[in-house]
Parts: structure tokens; sequence; C-alpha cells
């Protein structure tokens, strides 16, 4: 099969590769670019383990050809934490020990940190509303639901 070339940009920096015309940005990621830490939990759209922000929308990467990513803007959980310094949800996360298998927790992270750009004060409803499309089969949803509440409480100065 003839591989589509595409150039992007991931977590700032361009980027170039070759995919299959039916390979999916997850895919992508992960067998072609080694950027592991968006997980396949379900491959379907159902567990959100694979969130990305494309163009500053929080998708699926599994519901995404690579080749859609031509041109656009992808931000995964690699580009998180500024080197050293981890972003206050992931620190947030940790203190709660918001986290088990941690199969869910980068898209968990993803989706967060995206409501909190658009919504500096979610009450309890909003955030379980939001994340209502990231599954965990660990945590029971409490803790994480509190590191995101405590998250949004310290980036307000709260
Ligand atoms: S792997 Fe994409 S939603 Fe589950
Ligand atoms: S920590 Fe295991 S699925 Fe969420």
């Amino acid at each position: 099969m003839e591989r589509t070339h595409v150039s992007t940009t991931i977590n700032g920096d361009r980027v170039e590769f070759l995919c299959d015309s039916d390979q999916t940005l997850l895919d992508v990621l992960r067998d072609e670019l080694q950027l592991t830490g968006s997980k396949e939990g379900c491959a379907s759209g159902d567990c959100g383990a694979c969130s990305v922000m494309l163009d500053g929308r929080l998708v699926c990467a599994c519901l995404v050809l690579g080749a859609e990513a031509t041109g656009r803007k992808v931000e995964t959980i690699e580009g998180m934490a500024q080197g050293e310094e981890l972003h206050p949800l992931q620190r947030k996360f940790l203190d709660h020990a918001a986290l088990q298998c941690g199969i869910c927790t980068p898209g968990f992270l993803i989706a967060a940190k995206a409501l909190l750009e658009c919504n500096t004060e979610p009450s309890e409803t909003e955030v379980r509303y939001w994340l209502a499309g990231n599954l965990c089969r660990c945590t029971g949803y409490d803790k994480i639901v509190r590191a995101v509440l405590d998250t949004a409480a310290e980036m307000r100065g709260a």
C-alpha cells in the first residue's frame, strides 16, 4: 500500500511521518513516532484513553486518521509537563493517588486540562459531566474528580 506523507505539529515541534491511509492517529503516535503516552483502551471511541488535542479540540485519537493531522496542531500527554516540571494536574493526580494501573490517566489528564482551559471554576457536577467520556476501571472516579477540583482551586490561587 502506498503510504501518505504527513507534515504536522506535535507538542510544538514540526513532525513529518509516513502512514497508511487507514492508520489512526493513535497508531501513528504510538507505532510510528514512539509517543506511547496515549493509550488504546477500546479503539472505538468509548474509553477516552487515547484523548489528544487536535487544533485545540479534545478528540479520541483512535477515531482520527493519521493523515488527518496534516497541517494541524496535535497535543499529547508527552507535551504536558514542562521538562522536569509537572503540570499542576499531574501533581494533583499524584497527591490524590488518582491512578492505579494508569492506562486511563493520560486521557483523563488531557481531558481535564481542556476543561480547565475553558472553565477555571468547574463544579463537581461539571467535572464529572466533562470527564464522562473517560473510563477508569480502577479508581472509582472520586479521587480523579477531587484531583481536578483541587487543581482548579490551586490554579485560581484559592
Ligand atoms: S482507545 Fe480511543 S476511545 Fe478508547
Ligand atoms: S487507573 Fe486503571 S483504568 Fe484508570
